[in-house]
């Protein structure tokens, strides 16, 4: 797969739309375009959340998604913070797996995978009312066949260690919504091009949070840190799972608020990466903090994350049968 993550997508997609109360039964239809009236509530205000999760091909033919109810319940709390109507879980299931189940062929070999975006948007016609939810809306589930985010797992990052901004506000962290992601853009197109950095860690005040997309952690031989789920960041369905297998595999967690200082102090020494379902687990190797920078470990990717990214896709393949519930068959 050479085309950038997310460049290419399925032919179908499926859509249902929310009026009066109620949403229509989803159909499938070409994925080549959407209409929308320009004064939809989205284009103006904001009104949409997404999710992202990835179903998986093995060699029987058969399609698998990764903790599909997660992202699911995330995809509900997303809409609930947004004030658009939140879909019921089985709808939005069949949705989703009639996308996979009618494209099949589109889903490439593993480790690639058919990426999912359930995608929700207001579209009352209406400029006049900023404060007004949109009483209308649209569901629909893209899918974009992928191969690996970051173009093969041995590069490391270079990550701008921001202290001074917020991704986004510290309640909305937790939505997968588009403001927060546009929010983020102008501090990392300036951590390109004034420090060649590939991504932005926001540390508001020194508390180091997470990325314009991924999860952090900082890891060592014994011991995996990350932020705590306070509402400041995305609950990452990645981050969790890494929790679990983390634990398993004899480290202790450490779920909790850490400082830009104990970062760099443990840096030299350690590990970092970040997590997500893009990124899978990608390590950092640099860090870059008021001009300066810190290279994590010897810059190369640690022997943990190797480690802890090597029982993920395990079980994403199908090789690990005590975590066969992570994976939902596409019926
Ligand atoms: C801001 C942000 N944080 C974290 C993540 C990781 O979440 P997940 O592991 O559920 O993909 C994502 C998305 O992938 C994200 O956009």
């Amino acid at each position: 797969m050479t085309a950038p993550f997310g460049t290419q997508f399925a032919p179908l997609i499926s859509v249902s739309h929310y009026a009066d109360g109620q949403w229509s039964a989803a159909e499938l239809q070409s994925a080549e375009e959407l209409q929308l009236h320009p004064a939809s509530h989205v284009l103006h205000y904001s009104s949409s959340c997404f999710e992202g999760l990835k179903a998986y091909r093995r060699s029987d033919g058969s399609a698998h998604i990764f903790r599909l109810d997660m992202h699911i319940r995330r995809m509900q709390n997303s809409a609930a913070l947004l004030h658009l109507p939140a879909p019921e879980s089985s709808m939005l299931e069949h949705m989703i797996f009639s996308v996979v189940k009618q494209q099949l062929d589109q889903i490439p070999a593993f480790p690639g995978s058919l990426y999912l975006r359930p995608t929700m948007i207001g579209i009352d016609e209406m400029i006049g009312s900023a404060g007004q939810a949109s009483g209308t809306a649209i569901l629909y589930v893209l899918a974009s066949p992928v191969g690996d985010y970051f173009g093969g797992s041995e590069k490391t990052l270079r990550l701008l260690v921001d202290d001074q901004n917020m991704r986004t506000t510290p309640t909305f962290g937790q939505a997968k919504t588009g403001g927060n992601y546009a929010a983020a853009l102008r501090f990392i197109a300036q951590a390109k091009a004034e420090h060649n950095c590939d991504q932005v860690l926001f540390c508001p005040g020194g508390n180091v949070q997470e990325t314009g997309a991924a999860n952090f952690f900082l890891i060592n031989d014994n011991r995996l840190i990350t932020k705590p789920l306070d509402g400041s960041i995305l609950p990452g369905v990645t981050r969790d799972s890494l929790l679990i297998l983390g634990e398993q595999l004899g480290y202790s967690i450490e779920e909790r608020d850490f400082t830009v200082t104990e970062l760099l102090d443990s840096a030299a020494n350690g590990e970092c990466a970040l997590s997500g379902t893009a990124a899978v687990l990608t390590a950092v190797g640099e860090l870059v903090h008021n001009g300066r920078t810190y290279p994590v470990g010897n810059g190369q990717v640690g022997a943990n994350t190797v480690k802890l990214r090597q029982a993920l896709t395990d079980i994403q393949a199908g090789n690990n049968q005590q975590y066969s519930h992570w994976l939902h068959q596409v019926q």
